[in-house]
């Protein structure tokens, strides 16, 4: 048995990833003090709507999506860049709905997806060696002393941008944009063109269509508020505990600890030590929660972290996030799922096939193909059936941008396109016609699941 938890008791474990160097530690107590005081960014009551709504993914009546950046940066922090996320977003989810007719859960890597576990801790560039970039929520970017070095501030700002950001958000969701008569905007423009834009648009007319006859039957967003609005959660990694435990409060309704600074948030694959801080942090909070799964994890140690994360095995509480990569996911992933049907445990189980598939180029940037990625999705969409289990949903890092980050895609990006719009400030993303054409694929499978299942029925 674990002792009585509290938001701070993380602090007497051993805790990977989280920065020691700060020079002035009391200057970081006195801003985690600060931080204390300011308001959540979202409610307890959001979260437990969104756990209720994993609840359903968990019972295979629902899918998950879960994108963004792999890690939000000041510097790309502008309402163009917020609105592309939240429109590719929203057009994959109509490519996903459509194919699979289910709600789709719609969860941003976004407002406060900022801290990374680097594998290095300091990088060498001409002989020279710094601290590792660890994301603009502790140091820069810029190869310097004194942007490397850890400063407290940061996490005031990446706060404020995570606010901000929020709030940009719930006015796209509830504010008119997300009203299903605009689902022609949501494309973004430079992927207008492409055979995949192409396939959007014919999807959207006929949405459109649909809409139009609802329309005639008097059933209209005045008088069905679902059909002008949508529910975006945001979630982050839970990396730098002193930021989360700043964030977690009392809901007064229940009584119970949530981590206000997101809906929902995960535990790395680098930071799910059983005895660690990160897994001692997640099991207080109430919110629904995530758990990276990668080669290193066995079924064991799975179902004890099952135990520790869910301990009544709440529908909604906990979804594993598979990771292993197009060349390992075979290997792993058959043994985790079975034992976890065998135990009986409620999860939602969704694929990231991007952390799993990250390869350095020659002219050293690291990228990551689109068709590995698309075999670990395909490969996770038949082993989960196989071993008793519902493959509900996808994890990705993607963008609305034209960046040139991956290669391969329905554009074909090549190695040497790379250099052109390189920006990511951590891992490379999807751009937004590779994040529409990876939907299209996923909802192929999906289409293909839902017949097999109506042909069973009908036979
Ligand atoms: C991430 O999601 O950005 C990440 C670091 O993933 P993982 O913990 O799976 O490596
Ligand atoms: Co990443």
């Amino acid at each position: 048995m674990r002792d009585k938890w509290t938001p701070a008791g993380w602090r007497a474990l051993p805790a990977k990833h989280i920065p020691t160097d700060y020079p002035d530690p009391e200057a970081l107590t006195r801003v985690e003090q600060q931080l204390r005081s300011y308001p959540p960014l979202v409610f307890a009551g959001e979260a437990r709507n969104l756990k209720a709504r994993l609840a359903d993914v968990a019972a295979g009546k629902a899918f998950l999506l879960q994108g963004g950046d792999c890690a939000e940066s000041f510097k790309e922090f502008h309402p163009d860049n917020i609105r592309d996320t939240f429109r590719t977003l929203m057009a994959m989810s109509v490519v996903l709905t459509f194919a699979a007719s289910r709600p789709v859960v719609k969860i941003g890597r976004l407002a406060g997806q900022f801290g990374k576990p680097r594998s290095e801790l300091t990088e060498t560039q001409d002989g020279v060696s710094l601290p590792s970039y660890r994301g603009d929520n502790i140091n820069g970017m810029d190869f310097t002393l004194e942007s490397r070095t850890p400063d407290p501030e940061r996490l005031l700002k990446a706060y404020s941008q995570s606010a901000a950001t929020l709030n940009l958000i719930r006015a796209f969701a509830n504010g008119g944009y997300a009203d299903l008569h605009n689902v022609h905007r949501w494309m973004v423009g430079f992927v207008a063109d492409s055979q995949q834009g192409k396939r959007y648009q014919e999807i959207a007319d006929r949405i459109s269509e649909a809409i139009d006859f609802m329309g005639a039957c008097g059933i209209t967003p005045e008088s069905v508020p679902q059909m002008k609005q949508v529910d975006v959660y945001t979630s982050h990694e839970a990396l730098l505990l002193g930021f989360e435990e700043a964030m977690t409060r009392i809901d007064s309704t229940t009584g119970d600890w949530y981590d206000t600074s997101a809906h929902f948030v995960w535990i790395g694959d680098r930071t799910r030590q059983l005895d660690g801080a990160h897994v001692e942090f997640a099991r207080g909070i109430k919110n629904p929660i995530g758990l990276k799964c990668g080669p290193s994890l066995d079924a064991d140690e799975l179902l004890r972290l099952i135990d520790v994360l869910n301990p009544n095995d709440e529908p909604g509480r906990l979804t594993l996030i598979a990771r292993f990569g197009a060349d390992k996911v075979e290997a792993g992933l058959p043994k985790l799922a079975r034992a976890v049907t065998k135990a009986g445990r409620s999860v939602v189980w969704s694929c990231d096939p991007m952390h799993g598939n990250t390869l350095k180029t020659d002219s050293g940037f690291k990228t990551r193909p689109f068709d590995r990625i698309l075999a670990e999705v395909r490969a996770f969409t038949d082993i989960l059936p196989a071993e008793g289990a519902y493959p509900g949903g996808v994890h990705v890092e993607m963008t609305g941008q034209q960046v040139t980050e991956c290669i391969g895609g329905a554009a074909a990006l090549k190695e040497e396109d790379l250099s052109s719009r390189y920006h990511t400030h951590c891992d490379p993303r999807l751009n937004g016609q590779q994040a529409l054409d990876l939907a299209f694929l996923i909802a192929e499978q999906l289409r293909g699941a839902r017949d097999a299942g109506r042909r069973a029925r009908a036979g």
